[in-house]
């Protein structure tokens, strides 16, 4: 019984921080930007200057400030990533979580858009 109660303990433990869920109402945002090539580039700069220090340069999440980051930098080639919907992508970079910073400010909406459609075409 003890022992059991110790195991429950150590599971709570391992999970102290949950996985990152946009709110619902995200998922309505639609990219005005989808299926545009010149998008797809301009989100491929922005990326490289300032994203990629953590999310890695070819999105795989082993950037170089990135590696003593609890929770770690996203892997953006991984496909359960890509089941969110674009909204929902485009909310985490305005609103930002925790070591992630919020993009709210420094990064217009079409920029936003445009790292939606950059991260995109990561998938494998
Ligand atoms: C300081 C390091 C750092 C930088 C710079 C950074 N990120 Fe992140 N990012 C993270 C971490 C860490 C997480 C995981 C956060 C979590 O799971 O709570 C994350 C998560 C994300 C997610 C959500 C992933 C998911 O699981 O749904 C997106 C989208 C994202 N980052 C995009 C970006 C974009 C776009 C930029 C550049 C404008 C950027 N990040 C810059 C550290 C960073």
């Amino acid at each position: 019984m003890k022992s059991a109660l110790i195991i429950v303990f150590l599971m709570a433990l391992g999970t102290a921080q949950d996985a990152w869920k946009a709110p619902p109402e995200a998922d309505k945002l639609k990219n005005p930007l989808v299926g545009k090539e010149e998008a797809i580039k301009g989100g491929k700069k922005i990326f490289a200057t300032m994203c990629a220090i953590c999310h890695g340069e070819k999105g795989k999440g082993d950037g170089i400030a990135g590696a003593a980051l609890n929770p770690k930098p996203t892997n953006f080639t991984n496909t359960a990533f890509h089941s969110q919907s674009d909204g929902a992508i485009f909310w985490k970079i305005t609103e930002g979580r925790a070591p992630m910073a919020a993009y709210k400010a420094t990064l217009s909406e079409e920029k936003r858009w445009q790292l939606v459609s950059y991260i995109r075409t990561l998938k494998q």
